[in-house]
């Protein structure tokens, strides 16, 4: 993960630092998709300057323009402070910040020889965002996007409520599973031809659909199954989903195809004079070798089935018939992707993935093994990755042994979670390291309020510890790990949040 971005940054760096001599930044199309594309252009740079007091992060760089590009990539900055580095080897300090010159109300540029300030033209200086939603630089076609809190929506955060679905369930309560993968977008059931629904606008709540992005295939309920040749006097046993008598033969197949699990029919004679139809969820290639009984007048059809090679991880059920790889797994609670190979990643084994950081506490995160071992201690994480603020060793190949360059509890910051649905009572994690909790904690943060508040044992290993959240069922929510102490045990472990917690669908992958 850290490998792979670090490549991307290097080849943006390469590819883009030849733009910087004309002060603009070109995006490139494949660092960016969507909405997510930044494009922002820098003002002329405003020698032996600097801008004080908003500093994001420091970094060494090895030209001016990879400055630029570093601010590109990082979407609060707004501005940056370039000048030469003591470091031998004649490369340049780079100063990210988070306030342009143009700010209103104060003046931030201060004198400072060698430097030269670059701020970017910035649509955030007009405070565009209300109800303390932030502000970033150079996103869609406004030249910025506001990030909201909980419960607010809209361009500018303006929509307390959402009553029309477009930005989302919003506020909804949901308890059960009618509705956890609303809102669905388009006019879904007009692709498996039948009425259409006549939403308004693109997004509406359909208790029977699944198009939770616009990437989803629409109509992707709809299903296509091939039956192989009837056999003759077999049927297939104890692998019954139900029987239903039908007019004629064709109609079994017709049910058949309606039921997502049925993959072979057995159809013989009724009482009555019509058919007894029997759908079947295995089919005669299935693994477990179901082998067909002899049973006269009757006819075994399978269809060609794509599941007999248990394609889904996790528990999934293989569904045939579905998408374009002729299966699709229907995931348990708290697993998504095509083959349900992808939970949420709150244990940290593919990086922080969306989890926003700010401060310096968390800028070597995640870290590879138990490392505090090296340290005659444990840390006791799950798997190989984990939170650990006093720890720098992100990758494997990186010494064992080291401490956060700003010492162990020195440095503060913050680490937030994606937002999740609470689907149940109880949500646990590991947590170690200090032991105040209004210095280091884990915060569950609900409706934009801190409703938990846990810490550590004031030792390295990590425990498992655990919030009843009944209250909260059906809300979003963020977990949010906080440093904002540098004295003795100024450092919190975490790993492996986990329990009755679903991924929304915004952060739903495709795999
Ligand atoms: C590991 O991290 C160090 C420091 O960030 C870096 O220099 C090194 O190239 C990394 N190695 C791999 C294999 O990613
Ligand atoms: C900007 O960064 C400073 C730290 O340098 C921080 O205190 C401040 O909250 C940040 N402001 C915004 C709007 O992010
Ligand atoms: C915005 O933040 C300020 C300061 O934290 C707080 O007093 C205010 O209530 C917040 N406003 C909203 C709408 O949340
Ligand atoms: C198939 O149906 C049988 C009942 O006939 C049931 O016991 C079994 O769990 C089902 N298997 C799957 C994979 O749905
Ligand atoms: C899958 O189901 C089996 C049997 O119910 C269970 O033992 C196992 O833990 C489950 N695996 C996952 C990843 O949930
Ligand atoms: C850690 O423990 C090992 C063996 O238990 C010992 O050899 C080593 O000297 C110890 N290191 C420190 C720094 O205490
Ligand atoms: C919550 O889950 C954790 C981990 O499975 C468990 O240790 C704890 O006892 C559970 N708490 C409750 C109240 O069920
Ligand atoms: C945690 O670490 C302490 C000190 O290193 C040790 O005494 C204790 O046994 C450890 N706890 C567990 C559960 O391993």
């Amino acid at each position: 993960m850290a490998e792979t971005c670090r490549t991307k940054l290097e080849a943006a760096v390469l590819i883009l630092s030849f733009f910087f001599q004309s002060g603009i930044i070109i995006p490139i199309s494949s660092e960016c998709s969507g909405e997510e594309c930044r494009s922002i252009v820098f003002k002329e740079p405003i020698q032996d300057k600097v801008i004080k007091g908003h500093l994001i992060r420091l970094e060494e760089v090895p030209h001016q323009g990879s400055c630029n590009v570093l601010c590109y990539m990082e979407p609060s900055c707004v501005s940056i402070n370039v000048g030469p580095s003591q470091a031998k080897g004649g490369n340049y300090i780079c100063e990210l910040n988070n306030a342009s010159d143009e700010i209103p109300g104060s003046s931030y540029l201060q004198s400072k020889e060698d430097y030269s300030h670059l701020s970017i033209e910035n649509p955030c200086s007009s405070s565009p965002c209300f109800n303390n939603g932030t502000c970033r630089a150079g996103y869609t076609d406004k030249g910025f996007r506001c990030k909201c809190p909980l419960g607010f929506t809209g361009v500018h955060c303006e929509k307390a409520c959402s009553l029309d679905f477009e930005d989302g369930i919003g506020r909804w309560k949901m308890t059960g599973r009618a509705f956890i993968y609303q809102p669905t977008f388009g006019d879904n059931p007009v692709a498996r031809k039948r009425e259409s629904a006549q939403l308004q606008g693109n997004w509406w709540v359909g208790g029977a659909e699944k198009r939770t992005s616009e990437s989803d295939p629409a109509g992707g309920e709809c299903r296509s199954i091939i039956f192989k040749e009837p056999i003759q006097d077999r049927v297939l046993k104890g692998r019954l989903i139900r029987l239903e008598e039908v007019p004629h033969q064709g109609s079994c197949n017709l049910l058949c195809h309606k039921e997502p699990n049925c993959v072979s029919i057995n159809v013989g004679p009724s009482q009555g004079g019509s058919y007894t139809c029997e759908l079947n969820n295995a089919s005669d290639e299935s693994p477990s070798s179901f082998n067909l009984q002899s049973k006269q007048d009757y006819t075994h059809l399978s269809i060609e089935n794509p599941c007999r090679s248990s394609s889904c991880f996790n528990n999934g059920t293989c569904q045939a018939g579905y998408t374009d790889k002729g299966f699709r797994c229907k995931c348990p609670l708290g697993f998504t992707g095509v083959y349900c190979k992808r939970a949420c990643s709150f244990d940290f084994e593919d990086g922080v993935g969306g989890w926003e950081m700010t401060g310096r506490a968390f800028i070597y995160q995640p870290t590879f093994g138990d490392k505090p071992v090296a340290r005659n201690k444990s840390a006791q994480p799950q798997g190989d990755w984990w939170v650990g603020g006093a720890e720098k060793r992100p990758n494997e190949s990186f010494p064992v042994g080291g401490q956060h360059p700003d010492e162990a509890d020195k440095p503060h910051g913050t680490l937030t979670s994606l937002c999740f649905r609470i689907v149940g009572k109880n949500i646990s994690f590991l947590i170690g390291g200090g032991c105040k909790v209004n210095e280091v904690r884990a915060e569950l943060i609900v409706n934009n309020q801190i409703v938990r508040k846990e810490t550590g044992n004031c030792l390295e290993n990590m425990t498992r510890k655990s919030w009843d959240v009944e209250e909260f069922i059906g809300q979003y929510a963020q977990v949010k790990l906080v440093d904002e102490t540098s004295g003795s045990w100024g450092h919190i472990n975490f790993d492996d949040l986990k329990g009755d917690i679903i991924c929304p669908h915004d952060f739903d992958g495709k795999n």
